[in-house]
């Protein structure tokens, strides 16, 4: 069951006024955005974003540029900025929303960020011990360069001297060190050669295939909607489709009106 909420401007942006507790399916949903409104200042970006995501289930975010997918993670980690000012988020029972940002980091939330964030001067394996400091662990060392070869390879190099593609697996692998319930990858894609892309899309299909519950933020909509099971698609901070991975592939009226492809 997909769901097309007509135009958000038009027809004034209502929020639900029913808290949805059940995903799609009818079981409980491992993890639920609800209602979400959130600012930058005095800038209105998040404006009421609802939806849910079933265990092991990958969800492809998609809009234009601009159109709050960023605002949406940040907000969902509690980075603090944008500012939420209404709207609750749960992860397997927690309210994610009564959480600092270190909080929801320890609740089982890791942002991979759009600039990767790789430490300087660290090697590809400090930069993964960092991640193993502080419980709850995650992913062991070998478990991770089982699933990355080419970073068992690397070890010993310094993280940002390794290419973009490499770079982006070090920022899953060590997201994956820590004890993620929920991965959210801004662009995982962004300015990597297509021969890099698909080796990345393999690593997902593997982090997918191993349960991990996911929502991917990518430019590269027909990529990402490849790999997701769902789809929701924002237009300035509304949700204007929730429905399935494949709804979206087949519909070219949507795709062409919401991501321009
Ligand atoms: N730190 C900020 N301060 C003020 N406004 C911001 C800030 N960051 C983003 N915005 C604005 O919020 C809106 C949504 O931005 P956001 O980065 O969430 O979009 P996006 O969907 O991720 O876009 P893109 O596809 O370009 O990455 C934009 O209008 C942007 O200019
Ligand atoms: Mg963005």
């Amino acid at each position: 069951m997909s769901t097309l909420i007509n135009d958000p401007i038009s027809s004034g942006a209502v929020a639900p006024a029913v808290k949805p507790t059940t995903s799609q399916g009818g079981q409980p949903a491992y993890f639920s955005v609800w209602d979400l409104h959130a600012y930058y200042g005095e800038s209105y970006i998040v404006q009421g974003v609802s939806f849910d995501i079933r265990e092991g289930e990958i969800l492809a975010l998609l809009g234009r540029n601009g159109a709050g997918k960023t605002s949406t993670l940040r907000a969902i980690a509690q980075t603090g900025s944008p500012h939420i000012t209404h709207g609750e988020v749960w992860l397997d029972h927690k309210p994610i929303h009564e959480m600092k940002s270190y909080q929801a980091a320890q609740a089982g939330i890791a942002l991979v960020p759009e600039d990767r964030r790789i430490i300087q001067g660290l090697t590809v394996e400090e930069n993964l011990k960092l991640a193993q400091i502080a419980p709850p662990h995650g992913w062991s060392l070998e478990r991770i360069y089982d699933l990355f070869p080419r970073l068992g390879e690397r070890r010993e190099q310094e993280g940002v001297t390794m290419s973009g593609g490499e770079q982006q697996m070090l920022a899953i692998a060590r997201a994956l060190a820590r004890d993620v319930k929920l991965l959210l990858l801004d662009e995982p894609y962004e300015g990597l050669a297509p021969v890099i892309v698909q080796e990345i899309e393999r690593t997902l299909e593997e982090v997918k295939r191993l349960g991990m519950t996911t929502v991917i933020v990518e430019q590269n909509a027909i990529a990402a909607l490849h790999l997701a099971d769902r789809a929701v698609i924002l237009d300035t901070g509304q949700v204007v489709f929730d429905g399935s991975a494949q709804e979206v592939l087949d519909n070219e009226e949507l795709r062409h009106e919401y991501l321009a492809i």
